[in-house]
């Protein structure tokens, strides 16, 4: 007979779900009897969040949610899923949200990072202890459980040894890159001491439908969507020159999903970006373009402690997790802009 976790790896670890559709998965899996296994969000309210909670469902998981909306939207997780309101730093609401689950992708955190800096204590309560909280029930649950969660680019911080690799050094600039960096860190640790496997991601410039404008750490695309659909001049900070590797929700989604099919024990740590560096000038002209706008672009002062230049290495994306980001910029921005 043909595992769930085969046909999984042989569809969703193919990258073929884009070929034959989810329910084709579901389909396979009904038709093998395995039963759909369940996987507990974090953090499943917010913006990544709402995209994979979506993108699970179809492929035929249950779901499970914990946030405590402090970012995050009820609207954004569906009815399907089941919805747990709590914090990760609450072990009693992490308890009960891991019950039933067969694994764990945690996207919970205070994902601004000027709200890190602001509030540093508490920030870093969610984004490190929080996730220490994850590991802590997990050592006390009956089974091990598959663990990925979201680290971020903001470990690199100032190195500029292009393309940013896994291997290469980390030098966080931000308490939310170095709260980041720790959770890695603890992974590993967790691995050595209690033999719990993790893999930790780290998203490049995620962008896509959903994003807060409002927020700080959404990023200069949903700041230019903004402004550009009320008709307003774009601000870039700088000269305009500073370059990052946008990555689309959808190809942040496929690389998450993946995981979970493809965990493996050990502590692994894999970039998930498109491996192509854009300038901010150049994303203005072409969402400028896009939208056919008649905006100017303004330059204002360039904002302390910005990194430079980003791009990161695919290398292990396409090895180790033998996933592509696929979508090119100007179709995530078309697809953002409709
Ligand atoms: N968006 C990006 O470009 C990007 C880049 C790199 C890494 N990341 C990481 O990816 C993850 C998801 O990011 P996002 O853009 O969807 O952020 P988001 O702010 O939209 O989502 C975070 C979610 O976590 C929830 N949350 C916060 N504190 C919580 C707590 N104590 N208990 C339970 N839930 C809590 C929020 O309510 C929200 O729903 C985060 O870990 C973020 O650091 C995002």
């Amino acid at each position: 007979m043909v595992s769930a976790s085969f046909v999984h790896e042989r569809l969703v670890g193919s990258g073929a779900h884009h070929i034959y559709g989810s329910r084709c998965l579901v389909e396979m899996r009904r038709r093998e009897g395995n039963v759909l296994k369940r996987v507990l969000v974090t953090g499943g309210a917010g913006f990544i969040g709402a995209h994979l909670v979506r993108k699970l469902l179809q492929l035929g998981y249950g779901v499970t949610v914990l946030d405590d909306l402090s970012s995050g939207k009820r609207e954004n997780v569906p009815n399907a899923a089941t919805f747990v309101e709590g914090s990760i730093l609450d072990s009693g609401s992490v308890r009960q949200a891991l019950a039933d689950a067969d694994a764990c992708i945690h996207l919970a955190a205070v994902s601004s990072v000027e709200r890190c800096k602001r509030q540093l204590t508490s920030s870093h309560a969610i984004n490190q202890t929080g996730f220490l909280r994850i590991i802590e029930e997990l050592t006390l649950s009956r089974s091990a459980l598959p663990l990925v969660y979201a680290s971020s680019a903001a470990v690199y911080g100032a190195s500029q040894d292009l393309p940013l690799s896994e291997h290469g050094n980390c030098a966080p600039l931000s308490p939310y890159g170095a709260d980041k960096l720790s959770c890695e860190l603890h992974a590993r640790a967790a691995y050595e001491v209690y033999g719990i496997s993790t893999m930790g991601l780290r998203f490049f410039n995620v962008y896509g439908p959903g994003q807060d404008p409002a927020s700080a750490y959404s990023g200069v695309i949903a700041k230019f969507a903004e402004g550009l659909k009320r008709g307003e001049e774009i601000t870039i900070h700088g000269d305009g020159y500073q370059t990052r590797d946008f990555v689309y929700v959808d190809d942040v989604v496929g690389a998450l999903v993946q995981a979970i099919g493809r965990w493996q024990t050990g502590a692994s740590i894999i970039n998930v970006c498109s491996g192509v560096e854009t300038s901010i000038n150049d994303l203005a002209r072409i969402m400028i373009e896009e939208t056919n706008a008649r905006s100017g672009i303004r330059h204002v002062d360039g904002l302390l402690g910005e990194v430079r230049r980003s791009k990161g290495s695919v290398h292990a994306l396409n090895a180790k997790l033998d996933y592509q980001c696929r979508t090119d910029l100007r179709t995530g921005l078309a697809r953002l802009l409709q």
